[in-house]
């Protein structure tokens, strides 16, 4: 049975990512290895450690911690791994910037080495893949027009894309300086289940349940390229499976979005489906708040080379997978309660102040 090894599998997208791994693809085994920050949430994918003991495997580490990497890897002897594990909210970034530095930039670093050196003790199989899973934020900010391709030149932003920039940098150099067969995909913002509700998506679905307010940064005129997770999951297992070692695979939604528009369709949507029948009634929760300091304006992919050479492409529509999404979140409270830590409300009250509270 092959095995992948699957670091931060625990949180948003590596949560999606496992399930969808193992329902289309039968035979493989996952390992996964998660610190379980406030990100992580084991629970996630408590079903499958009980369901199919022998097809999925929960390790609790840091990807920093050298001698436990090296025990896994001798132990599965994996034929992939599938680098999630980061610090992967901006705000956060800006308040608290060293764990971006820890995690991302130190942790990668850790886990190249000992990835690599497994795979020389191993006499460099040809088929094993080390997938570092990036994101569009480390090209920066766009104007109103034009698209990042992979040959964009790095402009990063905030503490989180810089900490990005920097471990794809080092993905790249092991692939040139070792021919450590690692690829590389940078992706736009994702949305869908799971999503930890700091995030812009699930904290409007969330506020807009408990009919809190709706703190819109700027003008809202910023633009994402948003993109369905199972979308991204599937575009991940083709680079997996088809990728060239050495190279980078940008991947995106084409479906661009101002965040003022994306807040007013989630009222819309949930005034709907909680039979909120006054006209607008959410959409007047919205309230415009302070700029994020160093916001991107605008991110755009152009995915031609995925599409082209690994014949990827998006298949849900940005409407239909956003219903989808927000009956989730309604369908979910129990979870939603669960990860609503003393942590997580403490984030909330430091970086929102008043907005914890319902109003209206
Ligand atoms: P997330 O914050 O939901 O999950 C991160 C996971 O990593 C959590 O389970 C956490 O416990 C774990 N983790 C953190 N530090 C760790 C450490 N030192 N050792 C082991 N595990 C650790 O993030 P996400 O949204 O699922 O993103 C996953 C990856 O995809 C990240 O690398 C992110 O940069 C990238 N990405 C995310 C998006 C997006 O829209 N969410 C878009 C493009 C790329
Ligand atoms: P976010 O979900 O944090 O993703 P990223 O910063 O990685 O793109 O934010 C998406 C957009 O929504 C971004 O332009 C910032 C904006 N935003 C708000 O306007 N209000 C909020 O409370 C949050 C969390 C984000």
């Amino acid at each position: 049975m092959p095995t992948l090894l699957v670091t931060g599998g625990a949180g948003f997208i590596g949560t999606n990512f496992i399930r969808h791994l193992l329902t289309v693809r039968p035979a493989w085994r996952l390992v996964n290895l998660d610190a379980l920050t406030y990100a992580g949430n084991a629970a996630n994918l408590d079903d499958l450690a009980a369901r199919m003991p022998a097809r999925y495997r929960f390790v609790l580490g840091d990807i920093n911690d050298t001698d436990l990497l090296a025990r896994i890897l001798a132990e599965e002897k994996p034929q992939g791994v599938v680098h999630f594990a980061a610090e992967s909210h901006v705000d956060r970034s800006i308040v608290g910037p060293l764990a971006f530095v820890d995690t991302n930039i130190t942790g990668t670093a850790r886990l190249l080495m000992i990835c690599r050196e497994a795979w020389e003790h191993d006499g460099r199989p040809s088929d094993f893949r080390f997938l570092h899973v990036s994101t569009d934020e480390v090209y920066g900010s766009l104007g109103p027009t034009g698209y990042f391709t992979e040959t964009t030149a790095y402009d990063p932003s905030s503490p989180y894309s810089a900490s990005k920039a920097a471990s794809d940098h080092l993905v790249r150099a092991w692939h040139r300086t070792y021919n450590f067969p690692a690829m590389i995909t940078n992706c736009s913002n994702n949305y869908g289940p799971y999503q930890f509700p700091e995030k812009l998506i699930p904290l409007m679905i969330l506020n807009i349940i408990e009919k809190k307010e709706l703190p819109v940064y700027g003008d809202g005129g910023n633009v994402r390229d948003w993109l369905y997770v199972i979308d991204h999951c599937e575009a991940l297992t083709a680079v997996l499976e088809r990728g060239k070692a050495g190279q980078t695979y940008n991947i995106g939604g084409g479906a661009e979005r101002r965040n003022i528009d994306v807040v007013r369709q989630l009222c819309a949507l949930l005034d709907q489906r909680l039979g909120r029948t006054a006209n607008g009634q959410s959409s007047r929760l919205i309230r415009f708040v302070g700029d994020r300091p160093g916001h991107d304006r605008r991110y755009a992919i152009d995915a031609a080379k995925i599409k082209a050479e690994l014949g990827w492409a998006p298949r849900f529509q940005f409407e239909e997978a956003m219903a989808a999404t927000v009956d989730w979140y309604l369908a979910h409270r129990e979870w939603i309660e669960s990860i609503r830590s003393g942590e997580y409300r403490r984030w909330i009250a430091s970086h929102y102040g008043s907005i914890d509270s319902a109003v209206g």
